[in-house]
Order: C-alpha cells, then structure tokens, then sequence
C-alpha cells in the first residue's frame, strides 16, 4: 500500500465570507481523487454569505458567526478556533474570508489563505475583491497571480507557500483580471494544501520549503 493510500484525509475547516466558489472548488477536487481532504467544518462571517450552501456538498456541518456580536478580534476569533478544534479540524483554510484573525499558538502555520496577487504587492488591509485587481490594472504591472500563504496576525502577511502568476493586459477590465487569476487560483489552493495534506511543507521563520 502506497503512502498516500494508507494515509487518512487531512481534517479541515473551511472559513468564508462570499460565494464560496473556492469552497465549491475543494469540494470538486475532492470527488475527483485530486484532494486528500475531510472538510469537517465551514464557518461564515455572515449570514449573506450565499457559499455556505457548499457545505452540505461536503457532509459538513455550517455555522454563520459574525464579528460584531463578539468584543474584540480575539474573542472572535477564540470562538471561532474552539468550533475548529472541536471538529477536529487539523487545518484552517481561508476561502474567501475577510475578518482579521487572531491566530492561537495550537493554530500557528496551519491557517491558509489565499490572496488574487502576488504578495508583497496589492495586499493587506483594504486589498480584496476587485480592488485587488484595478490596483494592479493601475499600477501597470504586467503580471499578477495568486499567493497562498500561512496565516498570521496581519492581514496577507504570513509565509508564502505556493504562487501563480498569470499575465496582465492594459485592455483588461477588473472583472477580465479577476477571472483569469481565479483560475489560476483553482489550481494554486489544492496544490498546496495537497502538499500539506501530504506532510510536504515545512516552515522556516518565513520562508516555506516544500519536500
Ligand atoms: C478570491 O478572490 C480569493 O483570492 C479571495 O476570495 C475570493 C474568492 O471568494 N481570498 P469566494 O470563494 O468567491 O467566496
């Protein structure tokens, strides 16, 4: 029996704030055998966050808790780290969340996200949704891409884990731009949560090395 045969999907809980799509798309690479993943959990920051219907695709269980009824981000995020651990969850990824987290020690390095840039550029606070990419139309830049990365207490800021870069025309609308980065990210966020659901990645202050 191989490694990968023998080894039990990796328990994650998958958080959001939108559509889901990215949602739908490890639920998609998991019924395709691409994902070694046992999503165990989905939280949303909001009851409007119509991705939420993706979770019943993944057997899993949904819960909406939402900033404002909690006193601070820590508070928010403890409760939103307790419904993580009590679901088992191994691994926190960010699918299209927007809150600022307080990551606790027992969680370090195994929260992911992913950004519609190449970090260090177009991101942190302010940088989601198609601002992202007029940004980067603006700018002039003539690639973007997606980042997936660790997730520490700053916004975009953690270890990088995985890129994909994709090129930008000065004909490009936002909208163009968003597309053609999303679909780079459908590969980007699997393929590197594969890896860690394969025990591949390994954290050095910031820099990830992949084995
Ligand atoms: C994508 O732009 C992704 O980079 C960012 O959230 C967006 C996807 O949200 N993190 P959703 O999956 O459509 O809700």
């Amino acid at each position: 029996m191989s490694d990968g045969e023998s080894r039990k999907p990796l328990p994650v809980a998958v958080l959001i704030s939108g559509t889901g799509r990215t949602l739908k798309n490890i639920n998609d690479r998991v019924s395709a055998g691409q994902l070694d993943v046992d999503v165990r959990l989905v939280v949303a920051s909001t009851a409007k966050a119509t991705g939420v219907k993706f979770a019943a695709d993944a057997g899993a269980p949904s819960r909406v808790l939402v900033r404002k009824d909690f006193g601070s981000d820590a508070a928010y995020s403890e409760a939103i780290f307790t419904a993580c651990r009590e679901a088992g969850a191994e691994l926190v990824v960010l699918a299209g969340w927007l809150k600022l987290l307080v990551v606790p020690d027992d969680y370090r390095n195994r929260v992911v996200n992913i950004h519609p840039a190449l970090i260090p550029s177009f991101c942190g606070k302010g940088y989601y949704g198609h601002h992202v990419h007029q940004s980067a139309i603006d700018y002039g830049v003539k690639m973007s891409g997606c980042t997936v990365h660790f997730v520490n207490n700053e916004y975009d800021h953690g270890p990088v884990i995985l890129q994909k870069a994709v090129p930008v025309s000065h004909e490009d609308t936002a909208d163009v731009l968003a597309a053609r980065v999303f679909k780079a990210e459908c590969e980007a966020f699997p393929e590197a949560i594969q890896l860690i659901a394969e025990g591949r990645v390994e954290v050095d202050g910031r820099v990830v090395q992949v084995t």
